[in-house]
C-alpha cells in the first residue's frame, strides 16, 4: 500500500512537473509571437483609420466591380492582365495615402516602372470612383496582404 501511495506521489509530482515545463515554454514560445502580433496590427489598423478611414467590407464589394477583372476576386492577378496585389512588394512599401495617389493615376504601359508591358488604368478604368472609394478598396487590399 505505502510503496503504491508513493508511487502516486512520485507520478504526481513528475506529471506536476512536466505540465510545470510544458506550461513555462509554451508561455515563452506563444509569448513572443503574441507581443509581436499586436505591435504589428495596431499600427495598420491605426493606419487604416487615420490614413483614409477605408472600409475593406465595402472595399471588397468595389474591388469585385472594379478591379477584379484584372487582379481577381481575391487580387491574386490574372495572367496577362493584372499583377498579384497581395504579395506586391510595391504595394506593402507604400502608405495607404501613396497607394490612392497611385490607383488615382495607374501605371501606362510606356511608364518605365511598368513590369509587365500592360496598363493599369488610372481608377482601375472606372472614373466614377471617389477617393474614399478608393481608400476603400485600399482597406480591402491591406486586408488580403499576405
Ligand atoms: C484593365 C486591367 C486592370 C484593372 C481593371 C485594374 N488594374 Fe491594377 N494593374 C493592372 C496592371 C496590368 C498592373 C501592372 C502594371 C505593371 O506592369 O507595372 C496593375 C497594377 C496595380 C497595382 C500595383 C501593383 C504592383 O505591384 O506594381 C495596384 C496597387 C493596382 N493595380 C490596384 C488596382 C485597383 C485597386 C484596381 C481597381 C480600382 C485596379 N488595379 C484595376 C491592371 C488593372
Amino acid at each position: 500500500m505505502r510503496t503504491t501511495k508513493l508511487r502516486m506521489v512520485a507520478v504526481g509530482a513528475a506529471l506536476a512537473f512536466v505540465l510545470t515545463t510544458a506550461a513555462c515554454s509554451d508561455d515563452s514560445d506563444s509569448g513572443t509571437p503574441d507581443t509581436d502580433a499586436p505591435s504589428t496590427d495596431a499600427p495598420s489598423t491605426d493606419g487604416g483609420d487615420n490614413g483614409g478611414g477605408g472600409d475593406a467590407e465595402a472595399g471588397k464589394t468595389l474591388f469585385t466591380a472594379s478591379c477584379s477583372s484584372c487582379h481577381g476576386p481575391e487580387g491574386l492577378g490574372v495572367e496577362g492582365l493584372g499583377k498579384d496585389l497581395t504579395t506586391s512588394e510595391f504595394v506593402k512599401g507604400l502608405s495607404n495615402e501613396e497607394l490612392i495617389a497611385f490607383i488615382e493615376v495607374g501605371r501606362s504601359a510606356e511608364d518605365p516602372a511598368n513590369t509587365t508591358g500592360v496598363a493599369m488604368p488610372p481608377k482601375g478604368g472606372n472614373p466614377a470612383l471617389t477617393t474614399e472609394d478608393l481608400a476603400n478598396a485600399v482597406a480591402f487590399i491591406r486586408s488580403i496582404e499576405k
